[in-house]
């Protein structure tokens, strides 16, 4: 009983009546783990719900659905294959344990066909998870773009809009109660990355190995880029990419992206998640809300709740995630196309624009725009380069090779432009 959970126990509560009238029984928490009994939770619980011990939870017979919000690794697989195993249908939130061990809690939930929900995992409030899982059925899903970290999102736009610095903005995500306990996965790409590998997952039938997705934070997006990405017409979201091509391999990858300021991802800020996602019969669909708090991810918890519950009414045979062949290889991390923005520190002195421009050209990428900022004499200035489409092994060997440049004074920048062409 944490933050999430404090929250889903306070709208069990105050929506009771509504959610019996709609569901035609009542919820009913009949008991409650926390870590520590004299906590202060800001909702009003009797103390004979509470235990210190989970297990406490698996052991009554009465219990049908487990709410797993505990956050943890070995303690919460535990929590959930016990359940599984009892034959409790489990609802989690737990977005890191299912992507590295999603393959193994749902061959449990089909070997004991008990449901697993998850909707609490990825995006908070938004019903992203029901909607690929049941809307978009009949759908290949060809692409999902999403801003899927909301404290990210939050610092992102504080930098650009209040110009205050990335440790502020950081402090005040976790003051609001949206970033991880261990905030590093906020920032460094971590907690999009374990969403991004849900959801491509869940599009494509195959539990996507962490190893094969590419990730990078926004530890080292600096006031600079934003300024700078602004002037080209692009806002810096940290963006979770999916897509599969023609031929079935998927790219999954999450990391700082330039996307053009008319785009509609570009126009969603603060806490704000939002998900592009297009299928082969739908098109273009969006997704929007917040993606982290108390209350959003309380109503995603309640929802499945609601799910488990009628499960438990007219049993069925997808337990939450239904793996199929028909997808199953990811594209090799050097493979994967992108356009990218390049801020270089260079002498202020003629021909350098052309030795780094060579590298390119003998590299065969192209370059779509180019501009430098005006700064003082005889300092080092930022060279600023928009790249056309190339691979990313192409472009790693040009940022090998142009950080050589003795004209090139710091380690150059790249963050990756999407285009949504
Ligand atoms: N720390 C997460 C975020 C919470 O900021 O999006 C929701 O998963």
């Amino acid at each position: 009983m944490g933050n999430v959970g404090a929250g889903v126990f306070k709208h069990l509560t105050q929506n009771r009546a509504l959610l019996r009238e709609r569901l035609g029984y009542e919820l009913e928490v009949k008991r409650i783990a926390v870590r520590d009994l004299a906590k202060a939770r800001g909702v009003s619980v009797s103390g004979e719900l509470l235990t210190t011990r989970w297990e406490d939870l698996l052991d009554d017979p009465a219990i049908q659905i487990v709410v797993e919000l505990m956050g943890q690794k070995d303690e919460s697989l535990r929590l959930i294959l016990g359940a599984i195993e009892r034959g409790k249908i489990v609802v989690t939130g737990n977005k890191a344990l299912l992507a590295e061990h999603g393959r193994e809690i749902f061959e449990a939930a089909t070997k004991y066909k008990v449901p697993v929900f998850f909707e609490a995992a990825v995006a908070g409030g938004i019903p992203i998870i029901k909607s690929i899982r049941e809307a978009f059925i009949g759908n290949h899903i060809r692409s999902i773009h999403g801003i899927i970290n909301g404290t990210s999102n939050y610092i992102l736009t504080q930098m650009c809009e209040r110009g205050i610095g990335f440790t502020e903005a950081l402090a005040e995500a976790q003051a609001a109660g949206y970033a991880e306990a261990d905030p590093a996965l906020d920032v460094n790409g971590g907690d999009a990355a374990h969403k991004a590998i849900i959801l491509a997952s869940l599009a494509y039938g195959f539990w996507v190995p962490g190893d094969k997705i590419h990730v990078e934070g926004i530890e080292h997006i600096t006031a600079h880029d934003i300024c700078f990405a602004r002037k080209l017409g692009y806002t810096i979201k940290l963006l979770g990419i999916i897509k599969a091509d023609a031929s079935g391999e998927i790219e999954v990858r999450v990391h700082p992206t330039l996307i053009p300021e008319k785009h509609v991802l570009a126009s969603v800020n603060g806490v704000f998640n939002a998900l592009a996602v297009h299928g082969d019969i739908v098109g273009d669909t969006l997704f929007y809300g917040r993606g982290a708090g108390q209350d959003p991810t309380s109503s995603s918890v309640i929802a499945d709740l609601a799910e488990a519950a009628a499960a438990l009414q007219s049993p069925r045979s997808n337990y939450g995630f239904m793996p199929h062949g028909l997808y199953g290889t990811c594209k090799p991390i050097a493979e994967i196309v992108s356009e990218y923005y390049l801020r270089l520190t260079v002498e202020d002195r003629p021909g350098v624009i052309a030795q780094v421009a060579g590298v390119l050209g003998g590299l065969n990428i192209g370059i779509s725009s180019i501009f430098q900022p005006e700064s003082s004499e005889g300092e080092p200035v930022s060279l600023i380069l928009v790249i056309h489409k190339a691979t990313n092994a192409q472009i790693a060997s040009a940022l090998e090779k142009i950080g050589a440049l003795p004209c090139v004074k710091k380690t150059p920048r790249m963050i990756r432009v999407e285009n949504f062409a």
